[in-house]
């Protein structure tokens, strides 16, 4: 009782440290419907994305420098940081120590500065990329082989072992989830695996034949944004004693294949037609598991999706422009 009282006085005050990429205009967004537009403020490298504009404070930062980083924290009052900026597992495997830079250094910059001004959370999000072709292909399961052959799932592994460890050796309340491939409409992907899946829907409502770069049978874990969305939210929302896992909760929604997903826009657009001209992507979709089991995060925090290919699908076409 004590304790809700207590949450209750204190006011949150969020920053969302990539703001400006495919989730964090998402997230942004519904973190200003909970919180009030002023106590989320958004910040990325680039400039602001037209969607936010008007909706909040945005702060342009290079997550890389912690000194500026601390300096915000302390001047906005921040008491929690969504850390999303990264660089992505396609963009990572052209410029590896690039991705393994950015990927481990902004969440040491935020993990530190969390662990200095004692701020109430912090949210970092991981990846299925964690998982490597020694893992199970089928209903991936939380504790397995994790041999990651991408420096991006070399890095979302380590990085959930310093969240881990900051948990536990600091008292860092930080929490993450291990997202599949994300499928939106109101923000582009930034350079994963898994993009084919949301440039599909934009060929088909352009009228367009789709040039998908892997194989028409390479089934991989996904999710539509809404649910990553809620679940990111609920997550944070859980009571700290329900989050078993500190390093990051595997996390899923649908699984589907190229052509599949091709056969379900077919239902709504019978025209429209897929060629397959696989590139550097497949090997990497090839080294990650089909579907992946969340069992976990429905124990411990009440995770359920609500989106699968069709009721996705559907959504898409109706809401994409
Ligand atoms: N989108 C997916 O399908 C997916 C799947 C699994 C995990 N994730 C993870 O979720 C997080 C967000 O992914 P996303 O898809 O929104 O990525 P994104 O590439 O669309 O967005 C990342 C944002 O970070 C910004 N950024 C890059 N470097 C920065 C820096 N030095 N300082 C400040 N900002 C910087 C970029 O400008 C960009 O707006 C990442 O950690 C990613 O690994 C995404």
């Amino acid at each position: 009782m004590v304790f809700v009282y207590f949450r209750m006085m204190i006011k949150e005050k969020i920053l969302v440290i990539g703001a400006c990429g495919q989730i964090g205009v998402e997230l942004t967004l519904a973190l200003r419907k909970i919180y009030g537009n002023a106590n989320v403020i958004a910040s990325d490298l680039r400039e602001q994305n037209p969607l936010l504009e008007g909706t909040g404070p945005y702060v342009s930062m290079d997550v890389m420098n912690k000194e500026m980083l601390h300096v915000q924290v302390i001047r906005q009052g921040i008491t929690q940081i969504y850390l999303l900026a990264a660089i992505l597992s396609a963009t990572g495997e052209k410029n590896p120590s690039l991705a393994w830079h950015l990927n481990m250094q902004s969440l040491l910059n935020v993990l530190d500065i969390a662990k200095e001004e004692k701020l109430t959370k912090i949210y970092w999000p991981s990846s299925i990329a964690v998982f490597g072709p020694t893992s199970p292909r089928v209903n991936a399961p939380q504790q397995t082989i994790i041999e990651p052959t991408t420096v991006y799932g070399i890095s979302k592994y380590a990085g959930e072992f310093w969240c881990n460890y900051y948990f536990h050796r600091y008292g860092v309340d930080v929490r993450s989830l291990r997202y599949p491939g994300l499928i939106s409409y109101k923000s582009q992907p930034g350079g994963g695996t898994t993009d084919y899946a949301v440039e599909i829907f934009h060929s088909a409502k352009a009228g367009e034949q789709y040039e998908c770069f892997l194989k028409e049978d390479t089934y991989l874990p996904m999710m539509y944004m809404q649910d990553a969305i809620r679940a990111t939210i609920e997550l944070m929302e859980a009571d700290a004693k329900k989050i078993k896992v500190r390093t990051s909760y595997n996390l899923s929604g649908m699984s589907f294949s190229p052509k599949e997903i091709t056969g379900e826009i077919k239902k709504h657009i019978p025209d429209f037609n897929t060629v397959y001209n696989p590139d550097y992507r497949q090997a990497i979709a090839d080294s990650w598991p089909q579907s992946i089991d969340d069992s976990a995060a429905r124990k411990d925090w009440g995770w359920k999706n609500e989106f699968d290919l069709a009721a996705m699908t559907k959504d898409m076409l109706e809401n994409l422009r």
